[in-house]
């Protein structure tokens, strides 16, 4: 590190105690500290996350570490503070906070989720749900997996790294004893993360969000694994449509989160034979025509014959096109792929 991006680094762990304090041990934290018990967070893990408040005066985190003896320009420069020189003000003000830690455990950002009911979010009906810090120079947003640090050690053992998509899920995972779990942060997981993920683990497990968005997004990120031929293999776990592994654990609990964690992953192929078989209309013709192609070129990246063989059997059945009429497009679509 330089000297400017450890004097960063000392802010936003300065910054971190701050907020966590706030939260855990004064009146401006019970608001949170009420909604994160709520959401079934133990003592412990809030502890653990070092979660915490920025207050709603959003000058007090800025005079905080004037007292300490920053200065204005290395606090602009932390890309905390919004504002006038004399007047820097926190743009996380009124929201929980969430530090961010690189893959040595040192905070180089927050995100900030907006607390439902606050006076904080009722003054700002439209306000982003969750904020983040912009990119600075210990912050790289592209390159960034939320809880890296703490999930290496426990992917080493349980062999598999689990990738969500958002931090909370991270979290609440992690309350119920699911400890190797990173967060993409959104939907949006780059070349930058995959390498991550390929460093830590040759195992991975894509705990998406239910939704739409979530499904699409898993879709793309098995595409964008195996574009980059890393011999990761890859299994999902597909949640209802309304649920991520969060509001899975609230509505079922911790144990069958176990349990679904361990029993109910789906290979690749699987996962695309649920999401394709609804995309396109089996029954007509055009459907089947439409299934048949994306499915063949997926078995087609796969190298091992009896897989390949065994699946071929599973779209033969879903289509009723005989096995002997798909190897042969199979064979006309790897020789296109080659
Ligand atoms: N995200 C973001 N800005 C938003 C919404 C989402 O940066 N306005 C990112 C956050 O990193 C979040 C992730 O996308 O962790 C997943 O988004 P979403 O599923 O909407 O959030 P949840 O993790 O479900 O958050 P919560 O349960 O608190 O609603
Ligand atoms: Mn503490
Ligand atoms: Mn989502
Ligand atoms: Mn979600
Ligand atoms: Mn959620």
């Amino acid at each position: 590190y330089s000297d400017s991006q450890r004097r960063l680094i000392q802010i936003h762990e300065a910054l971190r105690e701050f907020y966590h304090y706030l939260l855990v041990n004064t009146e401006n934290g019970s608001e949170g500290l009420a909604y994160l018990n709520n959401r079934g967070l133990s003592d412990e893990t809030i502890e653990t996350y070092q979660i915490g408040i920025a207050p709603e005066n959003g000058q007090l985190a800025a005079q905080h570490l004037l007292n300490k003896e920053f200065s204005i320009a290395e606090l602009q420069a932390s890309g905390v503070f919004v504002g006038e020189e004399r007047q820097l003000r926190d743009r996380f003000a009124g929201r929980i906070m969430f530090p961010l830690r690189n893959e040595r455990g040192e905070t180089v950002g927050f995100s900030g989720r907006i607390l439902p009911g606050s006076h904080h979010a009722n003054a700002f009906p439209d306000a982003a749900k969750y904020l983040n810090s912009p990119e600075t120079d210990i912050f790289e947003k592209n390159t960034f997996l939320f809880n890296l640090d703490l999930a290496q050690n426990e992917a080493r053992r349980a062999k598999e790294l689990v990738l969500f998509e958002g931090f909370m899920d991270v979290i609440a995972s992690h309350n119920v004893g699911v400890q190797n779990g990173v967060a993409s942060m959104g939907t949006s997981l780059t070349n930058n993360q995959i390498k991550a993920i390929d460093k830590t683990s040759k195992q991975v497990l894509i705990a998406y969000d239910g939704d739409n968005p979530g499904q699409k997004a898993t879709l793309r990120a098995i595409n964008l694994i195996h574009d980059q031929r890393l011999r990761i293999t890859i299994n999902v776990l597909a949640f209802e449509q309304n649920l991520d592994p969060d509001e899975f654990i609230q509505k079922y609990g911790g144990d069958r989160y176990l349990q679904f964690v361990g029993n109910q992953r789906l290979t690749p192929i699987h996962f695309m034979r649920n999401y394709y078989s609804r995309e396109y209309a089996l029954q007509t013709d055009k459907g089947k025509i439409d299934y048949i192609q994306v499915m063949l070129q997926a078995i087609a990246k796969i190298s091992q014959p009896v897989d390949r063989d065994i699946y071929i059997g599973e779209i033969a059945k879903d289509t009723d096109v005989s096995k002997e009429t798909l190897l042969q497009q199979l064979s006309a679509v790897v020789g296109k792929s080659e």
